[in-house]
């Protein structure tokens, strides 16, 4: 099983980043194979909004993303992490699901090889885990919509200085069976 976790803050060793990473071990000590790839530390440029890739399939920007479209179609699940910023993904994170479109048909079909299990990881500075609970669940709508497999979303909140994840042991013992049911929802 392959699991690639894909985390969009800009900060780094953040509560994000320790957030997607403690899911990743989890399914790794649970024999997935794993992968961590950190937005910002790639060349991952816009969406020019061209839509060649409707027709074609490809993206006529050659960066990492070009990389990335592999992962994805060699992948059996992904974890798309990113921090709340501005009630949002963050800047990085939106770029990269823009950059998504080329699997996406002219009749909205997808080019995904296969199931996709995708699940989300978000923290926030917010302590009410339930404040952006209604743009969760339009993100889930909105991937479902792009035919990946919703296996569900973990928020870490109350996460404001970059080591406050490390003291929510309910939040990491959760990303851990997390981890370890993606394996398992893999077969
Ligand atoms: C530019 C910016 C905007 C933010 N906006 C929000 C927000 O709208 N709601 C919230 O709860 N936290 C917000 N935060 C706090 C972050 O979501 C929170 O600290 C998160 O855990 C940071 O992730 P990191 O540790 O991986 O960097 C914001 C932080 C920044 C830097």
């Amino acid at each position: 099983m392959k699991l690639i976790g894909v985390e969009g803050s800009p900060r780094k060793n953040g509560n994000t980043e320790k957030l997607v990473q403690t899911i990743l071990e989890s399914a790794s000590e649970n024999g997935a194979d794993t992968k961590f790839y950190k937005l910002i530390e790639m060349n991952i440029s816009h969406c020019l909004g061209c839509f060649n890739c409707r027709e074609t399939g490809t993206c006529v920007t050659n960066d990492d993303m070009q990389l990335m479209h592999q992962e994805i179609q060699a992948s059996d699940a992904i974890i798309i992490g990113s921090p709340v910023y501005m009630w949002q993904v963050s800047g990085q994170t939106k770029r990269f699901m823009d950059r998504l479109v080329p699997f996406i048909r002219p009749d909205f079909t997808t080019r995904l090889n296969g199931k996709k299990r995708l699940l989300l990881a978000f923290t926030q500075g917010n302590p009410d885990e339930n404040a952006f609970k209604s743009y969760f669940e339009y993100l889930e709508n909105l991937f479902s919509f792009l035919h990946y497999d919703i296996q569900g979303t973990i928020v870490a909140s109350g996460t404001r200085d970059k080591n406050d994840l490390l003291q929510q042991a309910d939040t990491l013992e959760k990303a851990r069976e997390i981890g370890k049911k993606l394996v398992t929802s893999c077969g």
